[in-house]
């Protein structure tokens, strides 16, 4: 008999300060219901002066360790794009910051924002060798645009942190997935360059294509009719995106996408990405977890996830969602986290913006500005210097 394998826990971690859509309106002249209405995005998480994907990603990291412990974790698994060193990766960073085992294997996985999916299916795949593991997945993005480029309005930042092991409390992770890779340059990064260059157009057009094709990879290996699924989850680099890509899929299976059916299936999956905007390899599990505090019981019931990084590689996957789930589920946190973001103005973000670390090997203090449980402290050595705050 095959144990189940799949996410026993998941946590949510966002930036310090929150920007109304509003305010880059009123910057740019723009109609607010263009990012209200026609990009489905209210706000964007801005990260203060001492946070990145390693603070995002240990604050949510820590939730899942306080509650399940490290016994059994020797691998991390850290998913990013926005990655801050070509070579460390920020998983060892993590490991030292909430003190994971030294017995354990610490990588960084990258491909634009699918990364985070590789990492679950990689995950899946140790614990299925040996159960008594437990596998730490971490998807953690700062989703930075050039000022006053298309991409600017559907900046975020987030990190989600899944502990993966057998006999899981949350969601089973399915076997059947369709995968789907083409050679697309719709959105990179050179090595050179803090922010991506994109082809919004091209990279909307690039992921619905994918959409098309994973599925079809995924119903040609068995998978399941679009009817089984209590509930969809897309990537959402904004969330009308997500209408987007469903609207794809139901019309590729003859079935009307009426405003309503969109709204039933999408709406709980959209609330908490709304609200933080892009987060890359985070944001497709930011969804999920969205979903899974807005929607009724789905006991034993399965959900399919699509999973979309530029470039470009996608997977439709499914979970099977725990009996008994619910209890487990961190609501009360997650809202919260969303909630007590600082609301600032355009001219605030800009000033956050303006702020940039040293690349020349000067050194730099960070002054204390976020509520995180970690921060960035200082650049010294070429190096970025992390603390807990109870250490500080
Ligand atoms: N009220 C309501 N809707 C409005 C509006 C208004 N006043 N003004 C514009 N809109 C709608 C447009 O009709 C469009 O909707 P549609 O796509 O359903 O036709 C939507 O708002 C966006 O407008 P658009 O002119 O296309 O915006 P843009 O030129 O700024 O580009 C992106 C949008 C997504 C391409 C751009 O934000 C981008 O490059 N983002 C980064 C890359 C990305 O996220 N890619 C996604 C796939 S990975």
């Amino acid at each position: 008999m095959t144990v189940p394998i799949g996410i026993h826990d998941i946590a949510l971690a966002t930036g310090h300060y929150a920007m109304d859509l509003a305010e880059l309106a009123r910057h740019n002249g723009a109609d607010v219901n263009k990012y209200y209405i026609g990009l489905g995005q209210t706000s964007q998480t801005v990260p203060a002066p001492d946070e990145d994907i390693v603070t995002l990603a240990a604050a949510a990291a820590k939730q899942i360790v306080a509650r399940h412990g490290v016994e059994g974790i020797r691998t991390i698994l850290f998913a990013t794009e926005s990655g801050i060193d070509q070579s460390k990766s920020a998983a060892v960073y993590v490991q030292d910051l909430i003190g994971l085992p030294a017995a354990s294997r610490a990588v960084e996985l990258k491909q634009a924002c699918y990364g985070g999916t590789s990492a679950l299916q990689l995950a899946v795949g140790i614990v299925a060798r040996d159960p008594e593991q437990r596998v730490l997945v971490i998807a953690s993005d700062i989703a930075k645009y050039d000022l006053d480029s298309g991409g600017e309005s559907t900046q975020g930042g987030a990190a989600v942190a899944m502990l993966v092991a057998a006999n899981p409390n949350l969601a089973v992770v399915d076997e059947t997935v369709g995968l789907y890779t083409a050679n697309v340059q719709d959105f990179w990064r050179p090595n050179y360059r803090s922010t991506p260059l994109v082809d919004g157009k091209l990279s909307v057009s690039a992921y619905l294509e994918a959409v098309e094709q994973a599925w079809k990879d995924y119903e040609g290996r068995g998978g399941r009719g679009v009817s089984e699924f209590a509930g969809f989850c897309y990537h959402q680099p904004f969330t009308k995106m997500a209408h987007k890509a469903h609207t794809r899929l139901l019309e590729l299976k003859g079935i009307e996408a009426t405003a309503a059916r969109l709204h039933a299936d999408l709406s709980p999956t959209t609330i908490y990405n709304r609200a933080i905007g892009n987060s890359y390899t985070a944001s497709l599990f930011v969804g999920f977890t969205s979903l899974l505090d807005h929607s009724d019981d789905l006991d034993g019931r399965s959900v399919a996830l699509f999973s979309y990084g530029s470039g470009c590689v996608a997977e439709l996957f499914s979970v099977t969602m725990v009996p008994g789930y619910r209890a487990h589920l961190r609501t009360a946190d997650n809202r919260a986290a969303i909630a007590r973001r600082e609301p600032i103005s355009y001219e605030k973000y800009r000033a956050l913006r303006d702020f940039t670390l040293p690349e020349d090997g000067s050194e730099l203090v960070v002054s204390a500005r976020s509520r995180s449980p970690f921060r960035l402290t200082a650049i010294s050595g070429h190096s970025r210097i992390y603390a807990a705050a109870h250490a500080q």
